[in-house]
């Protein structure tokens, strides 16, 4: 039988019986004047210089050892490949949902003070490289235990990643550090179409995160999944602004405003939580863990097939893009009213219906010590009229009431003290769709 490559190019792929006979998909061409035109949109002109100069050198390459189509290769590839998912809001049908067990504060280092509110400072100082309070993940254990459950009688498989021991201590050429959790991974793991990308990350106690996912992975892989690791960075010194100034909330602000951050350009890092996924349009944004690198990285990774725009906010914490800015349908995005997006017109131009959730109802006194409040519109899309949202937010559940949207409630309170709310804590692995495009 002759299929069509639905994850890449659309090129034919020959598919016989069991062992099949792949033909791998053409990649290039037209990459050099669509990133020259992305990034002197959104990033300026010195990296649109800089952009250039590196895709010259790129069709230069190319056309001295032009690419031919690679030999033919035996691969045990399924027609069912288990990793296949487009959006954010395609019906669900399989998902790895996060683990609080054993989950470690991460020491106290300067990517992990910008990163976190004032308030949770003396926290961080006084049990980095300790358990967080164990009382309080014993109930997030069991409210993400009843999630599981509950997705499960939605009719999603649920996989899960290894319990871990984070408080082991490792020791690289470049730093130190203890581990933290395998709770979010929608911040280390994005699926694009069959592939399934471990994002490098750029915390030093999220260097190894990866570990707790790789049975899951070795097996999507197994049958039939792309797997691809971002290049690891080094966490050297030299990744973060260790003079990065920020003692206050009113830094935090200013900082954001200027466009400072705490990573650097020294090498590429990215969590994988600060990009959406609209079929062939990919949103990310700049924050304090994903630097230009990482997104320009990314941004070849996907072409020609996918495109990554940059879009950004006012926002005086960026990290991780999904309780700022969460697509929830096609041409349905909800934005946050406290961090503007500064592209919104773009979206609304292309027919989008933008949609403000209320404030959040969260009790001050409740610790989050890894978010801000927002959290409660971090849902995960079941499909496109079912959405898993916070039993205790009732003013977001009657929004999603209006838009026809069917809510799906589940209490993970003091799930969302370790920093995430449905849709932080999974990563779905497969939703039934095809690739389509929802922004021109
Ligand atoms: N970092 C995101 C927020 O706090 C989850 O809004």
């Amino acid at each position: 039988a002759i299929s069509s490559c639905r994850a890449c190019c659309r090129t034919p792929r020959l598919s016989h019986t069991r062992n099949m006979l792949r033909v791998r998909c053409l990649r290039g061409g037209s990459r050099g004047a669509e990133a020259a035109h992305l990034i002197g949109a959104m990033i300026g002109r010195a990296v649109s210089q800089w952009a250039k100069k590196a895709f010259q050198s790129t069709s230069s390459a190319a056309a001295v050892h032009p690419r031919a189509v690679e030999p033919i290769v035996t691969e045990p590839v399924s027609e069912d490949c288990p990793v296949c998912s487009y959006n954010e809001w395609d019906p669900l049908e399989e998902v790895i949902v996060g683990r609080a067990e054993n989950a470690h504060v991460p020491p106290f280092t300067v990517e992990v003070k910008a990163n976190t509110y004032e308030k949770y400072w003396p926290f961080y100082q006084q049990y980095g490289g300790q358990t967080f309070p164990k009382d309080h993940l014993t109930k997030a254990i069991t409210e993400i235990e009843e999630m599981c459950n509950i997705l499960r009688h939605e009719g999603v498989i649920v996989r899960r990643p290894e319990p871990i021991d984070w408080s082991a201590e490792y020791k690289t050429p470049d730093f130190t550090s203890t581990g933290m959790y395998a709770a979010m991974p929608r911040d280390i793991l994005l699926v694009v179409g069959n592939e399934i990308i471990e994002a490098p990350m750029a915390w030093r106690a999220r260097f190894f995160e990866y570990r707790a996912y790789r049975p899951l992975i070795k097996e999507y892989f197994s049958k039939g999944a792309k797997w691809t690791t971002a290049p690891k960075p080094t966490m050297s010194d030299q990744l973060y602004d260790q003079d990065y100034p920020i003692h206050s909330v009113e830094d935090r602000h200013k900082l954001a405003a200027e466009g400072k951050f705490v990573t650097t350009e020294y090498e590429p890092c990215f969590d994988a939580a600060d990009f959406i996924r609209a079929g062939r349009d990919l949103f990310v944004q700049r924050s304090q863990v994903t630097n230009f690198m990482g997104i320009e990285w990314m941004r070849r990774h996907l072409a020609p097939t996918y495109k990554v725009h940059i879009i950004s906010f006012k926002d005086p914490n960026p990290m991780h893009i999904d309780a700022t800015f969460n697509i929830i349908g096609p041409g349905l995005v909800l934005s946050n009213p406290d961090r503007p997006c500064r592209q919104i017109q773009m979206f609304k131009k292309a027919g989008w219906r933008v949609v403000q959730p209320p404030t959040p109802l969260i009790p001050d006194d409740h610790p989050l010590w890894m978010s801000s409040k927002w959290l409660s519109m971090n849902v995960l899309m079941l499909d496109e009229k079912r959405v898993m949202v916070d039993a205790n937010e009732t003013t977001i559940q009657k929004m999603f009431e209006n838009l026809g949207i069917k809510t799906i409630k589940v209490n993970i309170r003091h799930a969302n003290s370790l920093g995430g709310g449905f849709h932080c804590w999974t990563t779905d692995v497969r939703r039934r769709g095809s690739l389509q495009s929802y922004f021109q």
